[in-house]
């Protein structure tokens, strides 16, 4: 499973791709509210840290203006992917993009009927969201399990993308199920690295290292 970075801040950004684990990247309007600066200059410099799939949302909700918007997005670098939602205009959308060579991203997915007509418009990726699920309630892991089995049981040629990841336990699951990638946030990836059993263990090492050290000097 391929991980991508789920923020606009490129701090965050800068610290996770330096790990070497980024495959790609995924904003949203919320997102992009949370930091400073013009949009355009955040999705280029999303481009120049990630070496791989920008998603950039339209907020656009009408046909010719998501299309245009999709369009104006897709112009500034290469590596970005339109992101569009899950309704009967994003759909139309997303197929007049997509038979342009622009590559999408269908994002408020939550059913598998809505991933498939996703794939079937021509999305490249399509977004399954997991803890808004979760939020009200309900399995948001196991509504990803059935567009990851609707997916492996088809030809579709689009990506699971599970989005709205918020725990460890979200990733570690949508990997064991099969999803082709996870966008995860900052916090989440620090979450996944972090085990007390890895820093104790390092403490005892530096100790006894040390401990030699000073017998080999007495
Ligand atoms: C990313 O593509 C989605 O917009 C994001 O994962 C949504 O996450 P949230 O439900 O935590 O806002």
């Amino acid at each position: 499973m391929k991980l991508y970075i789920d923020t606009a801040n490129l701090a965050d950004i800068e610290e996770i791709a330096s790990w070497g684990v980024l495959s790609g990247a995924t904003t949203n309007p919320t997102l992009l509210s949370q930091v400073e600066g013009d949009e355009d200059d955040i999705y280029r410099r999303i481009c120049e840290i990630v070496d791989g799939p920008v998603s950039a949302e339209v907020v656009a909700d009408d046909v010719p203006t998501m299309i245009s918007e999709g369009q104006r997005l897709a112009a500034i670098d290469p590596r970005i992917v339109v992101k569009l939602p899950t309704t009967r205009e994003g759909l139309s959308a997303t197929s007049a993009l997509a038979r342009d060579g622009i590559r999408v991203n269908m994002t408020l997915c939550f059913t598998a009927n809505q991933a498939i007509l996703a794939a079937s418009a021509g999305a490249s990726f399509v977004s399954p969201f997991v803890g808004r699920y979760d939020d009200i309630n309900e399995d948001g892991l196991g509504h990803l399990l059935e567009i990851v089995e609707a997916f492996a049981a088809s030809d579709f040629d689009c990506e699971v993308l599970a989005a709205s990841i918020r725990t460890p336990v979200h990733v570690m699951e949508a990997a064991r199920m099969g999803s082709d990638i996870a966008t995860i946030p900052p916090k989440v990836f620090h979450q996944m690295l972090h085990h007390p059993l890895t820093a104790q263990g390092i403490d005892k090492f530096n100790e006894d290292h040390a401990a030699r050290l000073s017998r080999k000097d007495a």
